[in-house]
């Protein structure tokens, strides 16, 4: 479907005629990892099923620590995966016709030697699948490990040249990228020395959503929007993604856990994690001039434009408008959950991981932020993020100014709600508009309802994954919901001053708030001096 010229929606898509993917294989970097489990070969066996791949297309994961036969293994490590956390239910003959083109080669991503296995393996499977050497590498790999991993593709000869016209070569660089400005660009150069620019596609599945890419039609597709969509009438934004996962994931079905990030979120933390990308990236989209045109660097150039903007942190305002913390014990759902100092899990390979009983990694951040432009000038931005919060919702609340205090409006001790625009990015996809209306009867009495526009109701099932429409992207050569490097290094600029304030502090503690909480009383208070609330979800 979503490849019918028909339905392709042209502002995200470029040229239908470039959309199609390309016939290939997908070398997924680390395909034992988490992400790697839950959404990269669920994404790419959903894709199969509904028959928007290629028929010559091969799937082959790379890293460490396969047993037994690589294929095999790799195969029933995607089937548990798949069986969890796929959109649709895995069935036997569309697992059948997945597992054929799906390959494991066990290698060291800093082991050239395993490089060359590794195209022999290619070269093999580009044989049996039809594939002409078009590969596409997903880099999901510690940020650290990219330089070597590119380095030894060029090496092993497996890039080819940009301008190659038979096939092609393309690199997905998972985010963070770096864990500062310094370490981006390092990563930045040295996957340039490999790939060129247009061979490189720097994913934040956040663009992929569809209700992130509903906001700039939602903005531009529609004229009673724009003309509202400023400092004279809106009051404040707020951008919340909350998650109910911690650093260990639990399935209320089973009652299982069934994964780890310990390894890696330990070295993160949230501001790193969902602020400097998923969150500035949602900012951008939704504060953004109109792009000139459609093209995926008018967009991007907008979007630059408000990273470009914002007000820079400095140590004395970090203090006033940036709350972290971290989660203590509590429960959600009625089960009770661990501390994040006490959480430990063992990963795939039956290794016990705790975190560091004296961590401060942050798994909340609540900030408040200001775009310095006409457009936006005085609006504050409030973002917050956390895990082991009540529930898994996210949401960007457009709050407009009060009406003056006249007519209905007159009595302060008893103001009228102010007027909301909600997006959801998730769950329950969708908008709503709240009003104030009159409740029917003799009595002036006035009410707040809402106009409601939900996406499944609408247009029915449920939406792809991110990550369906970003790999099908990379394969088709679109690159208008990646991230350009500009971008990056803007987003890691304006939070180089937290992590340096951070860093300065010491601090042996931070403040914490109970997992199952909207966060501590700091974020509260952050919001409450000046005279608002966070919304609640
Ligand atoms: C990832 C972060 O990028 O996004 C995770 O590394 C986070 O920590 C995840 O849980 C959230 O994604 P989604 O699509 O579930 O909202």
């Amino acid at each position: 479907m979503i490849l019918d010229p028909g339905m392709i929606n042209p502002l995200m898509a470029g040229t239908p005629g470039t959309l199609l993917p390309q016939p290939c294989v997908l070398v997924i970097f680390g395909a034992a990892g988490d992400l790697s489990w839950r959404k990269l070969l669920p994404a790419v066996y959903n894709l199969n099923v509904d028959g928007s791949l290629p028929s010559n297309f091969a799937v082959v994961g790379f890293g460490i620590g396969s047993q037994g036969d690589p294929d095999q293994w790799i195969r029933n490590r995607a089937k548990e995966g798949i069986t969890r956390f796929s959109r649709q239910a895995i069935e036997d003959d569309s697992w059948a016709d997945f597992e054929r083109s799906l390959f494991y080669v066990e290698g060291s991503f800093s082991d050239l030697k395993a490089y060359e296995i590794l195209k022999t393996r290619l070269d093999a499977i580009d044989a049996q699948f039809g594939v002409p050497g078009s590969r596409v590498f997903y880099l999901s790999i510690p940020p650290t490990a990219v330089p070597q991993a590119v380095e030894h593709l060029k090496t092993a000869g497996m890039v080819c040249d940009p301008e190659d016209k038979k096939s092609f070569s393309r690199v997905i660089v998972e985010k963070p990228i770096g864990r500062d400005l310094q370490s981006a660009r390092e990563i930045i150069e040295a996957v340039g020395r490999s790939f060129a620019e247009p061979q490189t596609y720097r994913i934040d599945h956040y663009l992929g959503k569809e209700t992130v890419q509903n906001l700039l039609v939602l903005r531009f597709a529609n004229s009673i929007f724009e003309p509202l969509w400023n400092q004279k009438y809106i009051d404040h934004v707020q951008i919340t993604v909350a998650e109910e996962e911690g650093l260990t994931q639990y399935d209320p079905t089973t009652g299982e856990i069934t994964g780890s990030r310990i390894g890696y979120y330990e070295n993160v933390g949230a501001l790193r994690d969902m602020v400097q990308n998923h969150m500035l990236q949602i900012l951008c989209m939704i504060a953004m001039e109109p792009p000139w045109s459609i093209a995926p660097d008018d967009i991007r150039d907008a979007k630059l434009g408000v990273l470009r903007s914002l007000r820079p942190l400095t140590a004395d305002t970090i203090d006033k408008s940036v709350v972290r913390a971290q989660y203590i014990d509590g429960d959600i759902h009625g089960h009770g959950f661990p501390s994040y100092r006490q959480e430990v899990r063992d990963d795939f390979r039956r290794r016990k991981q705790p975190v560091p009983p004296d961590s401060t990694t942050e798994s909340f951040i609540a900030m408040r932020l200001f775009i310095d432009n006409w457009r936006w000038a005085g609006v504050p931005f409030y973002l917050r993020t956390g895990k082991r919060l009540p529930k898994r919702s996210s949401e960007v609340a457009i709050q407009f100014k009060d009406v003056p205090q006249v007519l209905f409006n007159a009595k302060p001790d008893v103001p009228l709600e102010p007027t909301v625009l909600s997006l959801r990015v998730q769950p329950e996809e969708g908008l709503s508009l709240r009003l104030a209306s009159k409740m029917p009867g003799p009595k002036l009495r006035i009410y707040p309802v809402k106009m409601e526009f939900n996406y499944s109701n609408s247009f029915g099932g449920v939406s792809p994954e991110a990550y369906e429409r970003l790999i099908l992207d990379v394969m088709a050569g679109d690159a208008t919901l990646f991230m350009r490097r500009d971008a990056v290094e803007a987003a890691w600029k304006f939070v180089m001053p937290i992590l340096e304030t951070w860093d300065n502090a010491h601090a042996r503690y931070l403040p914490e708030y109970r997992a199952g909480t909207w966060g501590p009383l700091e974020a509260d208070r952050l919001i409450e001096s000046d005279g608002r609330q966070w919304r609640t979800l």
